[in-house]
């Protein structure tokens, strides 16, 4: 068989090293809890506020800096809880206000900062805004504060224009008026429950700016800002011919349309800046922007903006070391020219868990939801990958974002019986979309225990696959080699070494190999199919996977090493 070697070549640095002791997000790894499936403490089948404060000694044990939660804000659930009725209330499925305070003290006392969901895109149409916005007049300033227009067609029949929401169908929902007669349309970017604000009204704005307060003087560490690209729509609402989605990725100079990336984005997260440095600590906001190219995102971080974005491009590069590559250079050269550090995810709550995603024919394709009669994934193989590019992930100078369960190398369900979904994009495409049920499954702590220790009574809102005893928690602790105990190495080298903060050197340059040096480890993630052996002086520190044999990394392993 022939190897090739990771000798280093042609040296090139991309990234230069920074100071260790900067602001924590510049560095931070940042765990996202998605609470309706991290730990249920009353046994209703849906986790809250307590069962993650109680399960909070597994994040500190993992060695993350950070936790991210998704919202908890009352709800009426319409799309899990990002349909928000109340921006400063926990909704009581979730616990209560001194339950979430309970929460940020157990973490701050473990060294761990917290950051919370802010949705400003759109409300409930549960929200008394919203409510008194449907039984006012037209052009009444109830419905300024959403985005109400008249219907095309002789008789405002037809929407106001040809907008199709993000979740499939027209963006636009028809209201009954108060005389009984079919009246103006309302703009939802998303479901029909979720209607977009009007972000040019100046109420809107100090709502929100008032409601960061209420967050940030209860003790939050940050928020991650929900849509962050879609606030501001273009003037005059103009028709558009593209396909909205999140993301595409076919094109990435081609812009996303008049409801994504308008300049007048900028201007609100530059108030919320000052609001953010007003407060004493460190407190951060990132941006969920689906902004391509990467150069266009990193508008939203120039340095009176928000702090850190979610880096999609790199997502979206799946298991292709040449693109992977081109967006680590692209990222690093786009938010060094602002002074921003560079985040890197895999997998969230949006998309198919990395570890099945990796695991399809194609390793670049990512649909949304997998089912029954679709593509399965080849577990293993998906495993592999996704173990051998999340130590690619956490080698990266800057911020890592990790979603709950990939540290234990989770899959995505993919059997979930359609009776059981509940995203509103499975209804709303009437099903050609599966949607993103399958990655938002309880997670498993215990082998044996009723929902895998997820819930006491074993209820849980989504049923967990039968075989994933072997992926708790408990069965990996402590066993060298197991997802777990890798993610855990990790993370305590990344720290040990200041990874986070070191130069980023590529050497190297086979194709399918990325080898970099990180601060003083070399970084060796072999992407091909044939071996790669290893510099004769290099003393490995972690692999991926456990069938390395003397200084040969087998294809889909990452391997940490010291050098000299
Ligand atoms: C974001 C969230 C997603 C939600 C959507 C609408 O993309 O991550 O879960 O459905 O916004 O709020
Ligand atoms: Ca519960």
């Amino acid at each position: 068989m022939t190897t090739t070697s990771a000798a280093p070549d042609r040296r090139h640095t991309v990234h230069a090293a920074e100071a260790p002791d900067g602001p924590w997000w510049r560095h931070a790894v940042i765990y996202q809890v998605y609470p309706r499936s991290f730990a249920d403490s009353n046994g209703d089948g849906i986790g809250d506020l307590p069962g993650i404060t109680a399960r909070l000694p597994h994040l500190a044990e993992l060695g993350v800096d950070a936790l991210w939660l998704s919202p908890f804000y009352v709800s009426p659930q319409a799309d899990a809880g990002y349909d928000v009725a109340d921006y400063r209330d926990v909704d009581p499925v979730f616990g209560t206000l001194s339950d979430l305070d309970a929460l940020l003290d157990a973490a701050h006392r473990l060294g761990l900062r917290v950051i919370v969901d802010l949705v400003p895109n759109h409300t409930s149409d549960q929200h008394v805004w919203f409510a008194a916005a449907r039984a006012a007049a037209p052009g009444s300033p109830e419905r300024g504060r959403y985005l109400f227009r008249e219907g095309r067609g002789e008789h405002g029949e037809l929407p106001p224009n040809n907008w199709v929401s993000m979740f499939g169908g027209p963006a636009w929902t028809r209201v009954v008026e108060a005389d009984g007669r079919p009246g103006q349309w309302y703009l939802h970017l998303f479901d029909s429950s979720q209607p977009d604000l009007d972000w040019s009204n100046p109420q809107v704005r100090d709502e929100f700016e008032d409601v960061l307060r209420f967050w940030l003087d209860r003790g939050v560490d940050g928020f991650r800002v929900d849509v962050a690209h879609g606030l501001v729509k273009a003037d005059g609402l103009p028709d558009w011919d593209g396909t909205a989605a999140m993301i595409d990725g076919s094109d990435p100079n081609v812009h996303p349309g008049p409801m994504f990336d308008q300049e007048g984005v900028h201007e609100i997260y530059r108030s919320w800046r000052t609001v953010l440095d007003s407060y004493p600590g460190d407190r951060a906001m990132v941006a969920e922007a689906w902004v391509e190219p990467v150069e266009r995102l990193a508008r939203y971080v120039r340095s009176d903006e928000m702090h850190q974005a979610f880096n999609f491009a790199f997502l979206s590069a799946g298991w292709d070391p040449v693109a992977l590559r081109t967006v680590i250079d692209r990222s690093f050269a786009a938010n060094d020219a602002v002074g921003a550090p560079t985040t890197w995810v895999m997998s969230n709550h949006d998309v198919v868990r990395h570890a099945s995603r990796l695991g399809l024919t194609d390793p670049t394709h990512r649909p949304n939801g997998i089912g029954e009669g679709d593509e399965q994934p080849d577990a293993e193989l998906g495993l592999r990958r996704a173990r051998a590019i999340s130590l690619l992930v956490l080698a990266l100078p800057g911020s890592a974002y990790l979603y709950q369960g990939e540290e234990l190398g989770l899959p995505e369900h993919t059997a979930l019986p359609d009776e059981l979904r509940q995203d509103p994009a499975y209804f709303r495409t009437r099903g050609a979309e599966r949607g993103r049920d399958g990655c938002r499954v309880p997670l498993p702590w215990e082998p044996g225990a009723p929902a895998f220790g997820f819930s006491p009574t074993g209820a849980s809102w989504l049923p967990q696959p039968a075989d994933w005893g072997a992926f708790t928690v408990e069965a990996q602790r402590g066993v060298d080699g197991s997802t777990y105990e890798t993610y855990r190495r990790a993370l305590a080298l990344r720290r040990e070494h200041a990874m986070a903060t070191a130069d980023l050197t590529w050497r190297g340059d086979d194709p399918q190999v990325l080898t970099l040096s990180v601060g003083d480890v070399l970084v060796v993630a072999n992407m091909g199919d044939v071996p790669v052996t290893l510099p004769a002086e290099a003393k490995v520190l972690l692999s991926s996977a456990a069938d390395m044999v003397g200084s040969q990394v087998p294809p889909a392993t990452t391997v940490w090493a010291r050098v000299g």
